[in-house]
Parts: structure tokens; C-alpha cells; sequence
């Protein structure tokens, strides 16, 4: 079953390019995107003030980088939060607000709960999701299925990307029905989209140098991640994924926030990981990295092939291929995936089944 990998969860971020695949084309349809029955017009869209994103955990993670997506490029205000928040903080919703919940098994309890309280409030409820006729499948307005496949590891990896890779569609989607972007952008981005299997297949052929990093650093007693934008939302992913499988103590946190007390506890040989996607964000992104570097801090950067900057400020880099920074984060995320693997498979932890986590969390 596991096709020759040593455990599900490699097995899984291999299928990444496949299942980035089959999300995306098939909703692009003579160059325009085409999100299954979901019939969102722009009238729809004009009388949304706000969408709210809901989810927990990795799906959340996917939702923080949403938001910033839709915001971006939709320019309609987007609010994410954690399910087993938003369902007890009576959130003022009405039918002016669309909400998209992200699951992948489409059966996590509080993330149900929190679509039904969206709906008793009158609220359009579009769900993003990967197991087929699933509770929240069923009980919401709309489904945009997620191709991944089942996933079988704990951790959730290729599911994530496909997460991401729904979210660009509805941006996109979302920002053309509004006219915030024109046709030759939205053109170039699907372009984009279509070639992010391709990039993920050149992370996976240079995996042995995460797999070294890995071995060298695997005693690591606390790892940070910063990072800006984008960024900062892969960074919360990498140290999840991190601390869910490897048992080691990990934060993320934005760049520009570390200043404010955080930095207090990087110390000679802390090891700090940079995924630094983000062209308009780069100087910022490398002070940030002088900060932690001038108390001793190890840097390992996640940066594009072009970038010298990085090659110059970091310690470590790993180099993603030159894809536009706008669609880096569903290429980004499989480094971390696999540093996550790689150290946990060096402290011989149990990955596919790591401790007190279950794959689908049906208790409030
Ligand atoms: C992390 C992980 C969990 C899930 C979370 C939500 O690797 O797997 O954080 O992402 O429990 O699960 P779904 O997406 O099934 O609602």
C-alpha cells in the first residue's frame, strides 16, 4: 500500500504534482475557470461584505494564506479564524457574509459546528473539502472538492496543497467576477497554477539536501519559523507539521513581531527557518534575519533559485524554482513538509502515527 516509501507521509508529498493537478485542471476550462456548480455570480459577489474562513489546524493554516489571497487580489475583506473559536464567539454574520470552511476529512467536529452556526445566521456556507459526501460535504451550500486523494499519514501534507490550490481558483475566480484584475494577469496566474506540478517535482529530486540538514540538526531543542506575508502563513504550517510528528518545540511567528519579545530566546546555535517567497518583502525579511543571525542564531532560508540576497544572509539555503511570488506558497510548503519527515525520521519517531493525534478529530 505504501508503493515502496518507507511511510505513508513521503509517499503522500510525492503525490503532490498529481494531486495539484487534478484540483486544478479540471477547472480550467478554455483558459477560464470554472468551479464545478458553484454559481457565485457577480451580483452574488457584490452584496458579499465579508467572508469569514474557517477551519482548524492545517486547513487553518491554508485559510491564513486565503485571506491574504482574496484580500489581495478580490479586495473583499476576509477574516479567518479556528473553528472551536468562531462557533463560541456568537460572530456577527448575516447574509451579507460568505463563509468558506476548509476541511480535509469534512468530518471535524468543531469545524461542522461552525458551518451550522454560519448557516442558522443566514450565511452562504462554501466548503472546501477532500473526502466525497462527507458531513460538512453535505451540509453545505456549496462543495469545491479537493483531489487529493485519501490521505492515510497523521499529517496532513498533500492535502494542504490542494488546499491552497482551491483558494487560488476562488480568488481568482472571485477577482475577475468583481473586475479587480484583468485578463492578462488572470491569464498569466492560471499559467502559473499550471506549472506549480512541475516546480513541486524539482523540490522532490533535490530532497537529500533536506534530508542532510536534517541529520545535522535533528537534536535541536526548539526551532523557530519567521516569515512575511505569504510567508507567515507557511511559516505557522512548517512548525505545526514540525512539532506534530518531530515532538520538537517549535514557534512561528511574522517577521516583523519576533522584535517583540520572542527574540528574547534566540541564543548562540538556535536554529531559525526562513521561508522568504516574497519579492516586495525581501529587504524587510533579510533585516529580520541580520536580527536573529547577530545573537547566534542557525538560519536555513526557503528562497528562490534568483535570489543572491538570500545566498548572502542565510546560513543554509534551499533554492524553490522561479515561480511568481503571488503562487510560491503551494510551491514553498513541501520543503517544510519534508524537513518536518526528515527530522522526525532521524529521532526514529513513529510519523505516520505520531502521538496523541488522530486523522480525524471527531471530539469537541
Ligand atoms: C495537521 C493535521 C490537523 C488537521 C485538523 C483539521 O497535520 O492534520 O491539524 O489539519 O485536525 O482536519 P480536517 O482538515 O480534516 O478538518
Amino acid at each position: 500500500e505504501k508503493a515502496g516509501y518507507e511511510h505513508f507521509m513521503i509517499k503522500e508529498i510525492f503525490e503532490e504534482p498529481k494531486v495539484i493537478k487534478d484540483t486544478i485542471n479540471p477547472r480550467i476550462k478554455d483558459g477560464k475557470i470554472s468551479l464545478d456548480s458553484i454559481n457565485l455570480t457577480s451580483e452574488d459577489l457584490e452584496k458579499i461584505e465579508k467572508i469569514y474562513i474557517v477551519a482548524c489546524g492545517t486547513a487553518y493554516h491554508a485559510g491564513v494564506a486565503g485571506k491574504y489571497l482574496i484580500e489581495k487580489l478580490a479586495r473583499i475583506p476576509v477574516e479567518v479564524d479556528v473553528a472551536s473559536e468562531f462557533r463560541y464567539r456568537d460572530p456577527i454574520i448575516s447574509d451579507k457574509n460568505l463563509v468558506i470552511i476548509i476541511s480535509q476529512s469534512g468530518e471535524t467536529l468543531d469545524t461542522l459546528f461552525a458551518l451550522r452556526e454560519a448557516k442558522k445566521k443566514g450565511a452562504r456556507v462554501l466548503s472546501i473539502v477532500n473526502v466525497v459526501g462527507s458531513s460538512i460535504a453535505r451540509e453545505s451550500n456549496d462543495v469545491l472538492y479537493t483531489w487529493a486523494g485519501p490521505e492515510i499519514a497523521v499529517a496532513s501534507t498533500k492535502a494542504y496543497n490542494t488546499q491552497l490550490s482551491a483558494l487560488y481558483l476562488i480568488a481568482l475566480d472571485f477577482a475577475m467576477k468583481k473586475g479587480r484584475i484583468d485578463e492578462e494577469f488572470y491569464k498569466r496566474i492560471i499559467e502559473e497554477l499550471r506549472n506549480i506540478p512541475k516546480a513541486i517535482e524539482s523540490i522532490l529530486e533535490n530532497k537529500e539536501i533536506i534530508q542532510k540538514f536534517a541529520s545535522e540538526h535533528y537534536n535541536a531543542k526548539s526551532i523557530f519559523f519567521i516569515g512575511r506575508g505569504f510567508d507567515y502563513a507557511l511559516s505557522m504550517e512548517g512548525s505545526l507539521k514540525l512539532k506534530e510528528i518531530s515532538y520538537i518545540h517549535s514557534e512561528a511567528y511574522a517577521g516583523g513581531e519576533l522584535k517583540h519579545g520572542t527574540i528574547a530566546l534566540i541564543e548562540e546555535g538556535t536554529l531559525v527557518i526562513c521561508p522568504m517567497t516574497q519579492d516586495d518583502l525581501m529587504e524587510k525579511m533579510i533585516s529580520n534575519i541580520r536580527e536573529v543571525k547577530a545573537r547566534g542564531a542557525t538560519v536555513l532560508a526557503i528562497a528562490k533559485e534568483s535570489n543572491k540576497q538570500a545566498e548572502k544572509a542565510a546560513d543554509v539555503v534551499f533554492t524553490i524554482p522561479d515561480v511568481d511570488s503571488l503562487v510560491a506558497p503551494i510551491v514553498a510548503v513541501t520543503p517544510l513538509q519534508l524537513f518536518a519527515y526528515y527530522m522526525a525520521v532521524q529521532k526514529g519517531c513513529d510519523v505516520d502515527k505520531p502521538r496523541n493525534l488522530a486523522k480525524s478529530v471527531t471530539v469537541e
